[in-house]
């Protein structure tokens, strides 16, 4: 046995390597001194046979495989003529550098090499990966393929899963690991709302949490008891879902399978910023490409497909008025497209609403000082619509069986070259005619029946974005699915701005925005003032609530300023002052979350160079009239902070003040005043909110 170590800034990974045996991952955990005995450290955690056990206990580690008599799921399913082949990839190669390490196995019987690559990246994430290549002379199909199989050090006993459903994602569910583990595997095409390609493992507050960097179909296995290997710990798989026959390895091709990354932390915010930090330096698109996150003025939630351009001009004209930076049209704007049951596909701008084309349009918003964005459902085709009389063919179907819709339409199949080409020359051509500065590529159909595609679907959706990114490298791109529908790394390193939720509801936004940003920085997370009442939830809130909670985020506006009130536009008009003002903290900084004793107070902290910027909201009438002081998080407890409140203040609670010209003048207090005793907010009625903000004071 040999043993490999990783070590990352706070990390170390140790791994133990039996030359044409397997490979185990021993150690998982904080950086071990110098020194420490690798042999030893396996060595403590090591068992004996039990009863009911092979002989020779298998060892599933890093390529679980039930040759050996491991009863789990295997990493990898091979077929050959439609057999199913009992795989032993034996290690037989293995190469290291300082933060690096690739595993290389072959199985004889196929001639497949598979390759398992663990990298600690930025902020000591860790990038897992499998690569396939057929060295056999037959061709191999890949049945089922994991990104990241991880023996899970036992002491995480608990975890963090996700559900969701349109208009509702990311709902958390804690529970303990043992006995029955977790299985899920998503069919929809995409990420989708069911949330299993994020989970959080916990022992007591350290974290581990994984993900899996993919826009496709995923399943996920977390078996604590599998049969066999008997040493306590349970197997995590993670990977993309594949239908039978989708990849199909030809004597001499390699295959490289989507990553999974997991990153490990002291608590929940360490966790957050580890993988914020690791999303801003490794995965999305380079900074250079980005301008501070401009407030945008969305039409759906404001006209829907009441379009034409007077009224479109006028929106863009009070949007303007508020400060707006961005103006996007979203749905209706194409080929016969008045309502959401027709017309995909048809990407030409449609003459009945836009008699003089888009430009004038475009034209006034620019001179009204905003840039211009449009909605785009590329992957779609609607039955009713020219494409689909011209190219029958060209959606996604099995052949002789009917071909169901979800809101009216079919998906293109991306994998055929000519819808590749025809999607490109449209996209293409509407970025080259006119000045489009965003868009929002949307995604509202789940893929069924995916005709054996969901897989590869994937890639064609991948190629067309990079073919665009190429072409116009400078238009800022957002993946919305319905809302949170395809949100993963994978998207992330070619987008900039992902659509958290249809939900605009302030409410539902303090639950929403805080469970996706244990994973995604704010500067990414698409946060909208909208109408009040909510048209999803029907639930009426004032303007202060609904504009604070859209601060934290990349603020935008999808609510007509006309049907507002004078003071709801002049509050509104406010915090979008504060938005500007504060975004560069809120998109560089540290999160944080606070804790505080009534469930129905939620808070977060950004921490960034000298400043920083809490939100505290109330959802719910509070059970004691004065809500405990609410404890700051992420100050260096030695420094001295300015303490403000910026106006405006919610209306009912401002009342509750002692001393407001205390908090327009600033309290001086120490990080450890702040982050232990407090500040004793109006918290009163539900549905207030207060910012918080912090300026460290020179020593
Ligand atoms: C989806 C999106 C919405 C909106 C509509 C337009 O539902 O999630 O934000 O763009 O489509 O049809």
């Amino acid at each position: 046995m040999e043993f490999v170590r990783l070590d990352g800034e706070r990390l170390t990974l140790v791994f133990a390597l039996e030359a044409g045996g397997g490979a185990d991952c021993a150690y998982l955990g904080a950086r071990l001194p110098k020194g420490e005995d690798l042999a030893m450290l396996a060595a403590a955690t090591a068992r004996a046979r039990h009863e009911s056990q092979p002989d020779v206990p298998p060892v599933p580690g890093l390529l679980p495989e039930n040759k050996a008599g491991w009863s789990g799921t295997p990493a990898l399913e091979l077929r050959r003529g439609g057999v199913r082949i009992e795989t032993d990839c034996r290690l037989n190669r293995w190469t290291t550098g300082p933060q690096a390490a690739h595993f290389m196995f072959h199985d004889r019987s196929t001639g497949i090499d598979v390759g398992v690559r663990w990298v600690i990246g930025a902020g000591d994430v860790v990038t897992v990966g499998l690569t396939l290549a057929n060295t056999g002379k037959e061709p191999i199909a890949v049945n089922r393929l994991a990104a990241l199989a991880l023996p899970v050090p036992a002491r995480f006993t608990e975890l963090t899963r996700y559900s969701g459903r349109w208009a509702g994602e990311m709902q958390e569910h804690r529970r303990t690991v043992a006995p029955d583990g977790l299985a899920r595997e998503s069919v929809t095409g995409k990420p989708g709302f069911s949330g299993a390609n994020w989970l959080l493992l916990h022992a007591g507050s350290e974290v581990l949490g994984v993900h899996l960097g993919w826009s496709g179909d995923h399943w996920l296995a977390l078996e604590p008891d599998a049969q066999g290997s008997g040493d306590g710990r349970a197997m995590l798989l993670m990977g993309p879902a594949l239908d039978a026959g989708e990849i199909v390895l030809e004597p001499g091709d390699n295959f490289a399978g989507p990553k999974a990354v997991l990153a490990l932390a002291p608590n929940r915010s360490a966790l957050a910023q580890t993988f914020h930090g690791f999303l801003r330096k490794a995965v999305l698109p380079a900074r250079a490409e980005w301008t501070p996150r401009k407030v945008h003025l969305n039409s759906w939630e404001a006209l829907g497909f009441d379009l034409s351009e007077p009224g479109l001009v006028a929106l863009a004209e009070s949007a303007a008025a508020l400060g707006i930076e961005r103006f996007v049209l979203d749905d209706g704007w194409f080929g016969g497209r008045r309502d959401d049951r027709t017309s995909l596909g048809d990407w030409f701008v449609s003459p009945d609403v836009f008699p003089n084309g888009l430009a004038p349009l475009i034209d006034r918003v620019q001179e009204l000082g905003m840039d211009f964005g449009l909605w785009v459902e590329p992957e779609m085709v609607s039955p009713d619509s020219d494409l689909y009389r011209a190219h029958p063919d060209w959606c996604l179907h099995v052949e002789g069986r009917d071909r169901p819709t979800m809101r009216g339409q079919l998906a293109l199949d991306m994998t055929r070259a000519e819808v590749q080409e025809y999607l490109f020359e449209r996209l293409d051509a509407l970025l080259r005619d006119h000045a489009i500065a965003y868009l929002k590529w949307d995604h509202n159909r789940d893929l069924f029946p995916a005709g054996g595609k969901r897989f590869i679907q994937t890639f064609g959706f991948y190629a067309l974005l990079h073919r665009l990114r190429a072409a116009h490298p400078h238009v800022e791109i957002e993946s919305c699915a319905s809302g949170g529908g395809r949100i993963d790394f994978g998207v992330l390193s070619r987008v900039h701005r992902v659509w958290p939720s249809d939900n605009n509801d302030a409410i539902e936004r303090l639950r929403i925005i805080p469970a996706w940003s244990q994973f995604l920085p704010l500067e990414v997370l698409g946060s909208h003032v909208g109408p009040s009442p909510n048209p999803i939830t029907g639930r009426r809130l004032a303007m202060d609530f609904r504009a604070k909670v859209a601060v934290f985020g990349h603020m935008g506006v999808e609510a007509d300023p006309a049907r507002m009130t004078d003071t709801e536009r002049e509050c509104l008009a406010a915090h979008i002052v504060l938005y500007k003002a504060w975004r560069g903290v809120l998109h560089s900084g540290n999160l944080h979350r606070l804790t505080h004793p009534d469930a129905n107070i939620t808070g977060m902290i950004v921490t960034h160079a000298d400043r920083a910027l809490a939100l505290v909201a109330q959802t719910a009438f509070s059970p004691v009239f004065d809500a405990a002081p609410v404890r700051l998080a992420g100050l260096e407890p030695e420094a001295r902070y300015r303490v403000t409140l910026p106006e405006p203040w919610p209306p009912r609670a401002k009342h509750y003040l002692a001393a407001p010209e205390l908090w327009r003048d600033g309290l001086t207090l120490s990080g450890t005043a702040l982050m232990t005793q407090g500040l004793a907010l109006p918290l009163t009625h539900p549905e207030t909110a207060w910012l918080v903000a912090l300026e460290r004071l020179p020593q």
